[in-house]
């Protein structure tokens, strides 16, 4: 295990994660000791607008995948129409590899609960919504807990710290599919119905929870929000890039010594977080690895030096995604890692869609009969073709991200797949589970 130089330390940026550490800092008391709440008393004394422009100027962008605005989204609920407004936010994080909102929820629930009612408030918001995903039992629990603790204050419900604004906040749990993690799908899921994604446009923010507008924000996204009240914008662009600004947290995982959540400012390089977290495991090299969870292309060895905001992994081929850091070794192969992501995409296409619901059907089998030696070169094209077939055909991401390693893995490591074909390669899978397929 490798020691981080004090250089690379300073690059942690601890905000959203500062109170994880601290005793019971999930409990209100803990909270309001470190601030806790100062950030509302202070948004609730300001004009709504006034955050809304501020949370434009922080440039802060969403932390669910995209990096889209969040003041500009907020931007776009109409004001005065008459019409309920919603705060949903999307705790499912589904993605594989990603781990940064239930370790929040889990340690320091409140600042989501203080960023929901702020942001609430700013959008004329009078009922929210935490969508969290149905295994996170603990987090879920955890999360009531300081709903509970929140309404006893005085900090949701009627007349919220006597400013005269309402809220009230529900904590739903899903039913565990990945698919509800895509903020349409959520909607239709929380008004009762199967969770599949919904025609756009028109889109949540004019048609959105109950065909009224509505904004849907993550985790990290809304409990970001707090900080930058507290701090204001030009400190939060203190961090990160000119384009991606502020703190991340990067869950990494895989073939590293210390695995775990290292908030960093945007744009700290793959090289640095290795780094940090104490270098790969004993006699294993990098060979590749996911910026943002399964649905973003790999990069490998050569990417050590590119800056990990949502242009720098762009530029390199791929996406930031959800700052998911998976580490694969040379003792890991390619192909069976895409396989079983494969498996998963495959288990999660909600079906609404041909190319998602075949293409993915198809490609495991494709998958399995390579990896059992029976696989031929036409495979490779076939697979080639199929994601061709699945990228900006699909209804929604879900079928888009499934394309992503089996495409990069082809691009970097068609030796790996050669090696099966031709015969260098041991077969990972019997003829069993090659028949066994379901
Ligand atoms: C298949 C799929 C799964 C998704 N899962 C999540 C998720 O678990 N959490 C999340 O915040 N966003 C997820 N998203 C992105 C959301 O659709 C949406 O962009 C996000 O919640 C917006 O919040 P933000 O602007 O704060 O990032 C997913 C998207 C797709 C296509
Ligand atoms: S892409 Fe997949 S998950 Fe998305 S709508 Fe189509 S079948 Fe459903």
């Amino acid at each position: 295990m490798t020691t981080p130089r004090p250089e690379t330390l300073a690059k942690l940026t601890p905000v959203l994660t500062k109170r994880w550490l601290s005793p019971d800092a999930w409990r209100i008391g803990t909270y309001e000791k470190l601030d806790g709440y100062a950030a509302l008393r202070k948004a609730l004394k300001a004009h709504p607008d006034d955050l809304i422009q501020l949370v434009k100027d922080s440039g802060l962008r969403g932390r669910g995948g995209a990096g889209f605005p969040t003041g500009l989204k907020w931007g776009f609920i109409p004001q005065g129409d008459g019409k309920p407004h919603y705060l949903v936010v999307n705790a499912d994080e589904g993605e594989p590899g990603t781990c940064k909102d239930l370790p929040l929820m889990t340690h320091d629930p409140h600042s989501l609960v203080e960023g929901v009612i702020i942001a609430s408030y700013a959008i004329r918001a009078n009922r929210a919504y935490i969508y969290i995903r149905g295994e996170a039992v603990h987090a879920a629990r955890r999360l009531r807990n300081a709903v509970n603790e929140a309404y006893a204050k005085g900090y949701l419900g009627r007349n919220i710290l006597g400013s005269g604004f309402d809220l009230e906040l529900v904590v739903h749990s899903g039913a565990g599919a990945y698919i509800c993690g895509e903020e349409t799908a959520l909607l239709d899921s929380l008004e009762g119905f199967r969770g599949q994604p919904r025609l756009r446009p028109p889109f949540p923010a004019t048609h959105g929870l109950y065909a009224s507008p509505t904004v849907v924000n993550n985790v990290g996204t809304i409990a970001s929000v707090p900080y930058i009240v507290l701090g204001g914008a030009a400190w939060w662009k203190s961090m990160g890039t000119e384009k991606s600004s502020g703190p991340m947290i990067y869950s990494l995982s895989g073939r590293i010594a210390n695995p775990g959540q290292y908030e960093c400012s945007l744009g700290v390089t793959l090289r640095e977080l290795l780094e940090l977290a104490g270098g790969m495991q004993p006699g294993h090299n990098l060979k590749f690895w996911t910026p943002g969870g399964s649905s973003t292309p790999l990069l490998t060895a050569e990417h050590l030096d590119v800056p990990m905001d949502f242009e720098g992994v762009a530029g390199a081929g791929s996406i930031l995604g959800t700052t998911a850091t998976q580490i694969f070794s040379d003792q890991d192969c390619p192909v069976y890692a895409t396989y079983r992501w494969l498996e998963f995409y495959h288990h999660e296409s909600c079906g609404k869609c041909t190319p998602c619901r075949e293409g993915n059907y198809w490609m495991v089998r494709v998958y399995r009969r390579i990896l059992s030696g029976q696989g031929t070169h036409d495979d490779l094209d076939t697979l080639l073709d199929t994601c061709d077939n699945i990228l900006g055909r699909s209804f929604c991401g879900l079928g888009d991200g499934a394309t992503s390693s089996v495409t990069s893995s082809l691009k970097y490591f068609k030796q790996d797949y050669l090696d099966y074909i031709e015969g260098r390669t041991a077969p990972k899978l019997s003829d069993k589970q090659l028949v066994g397929a379901h």
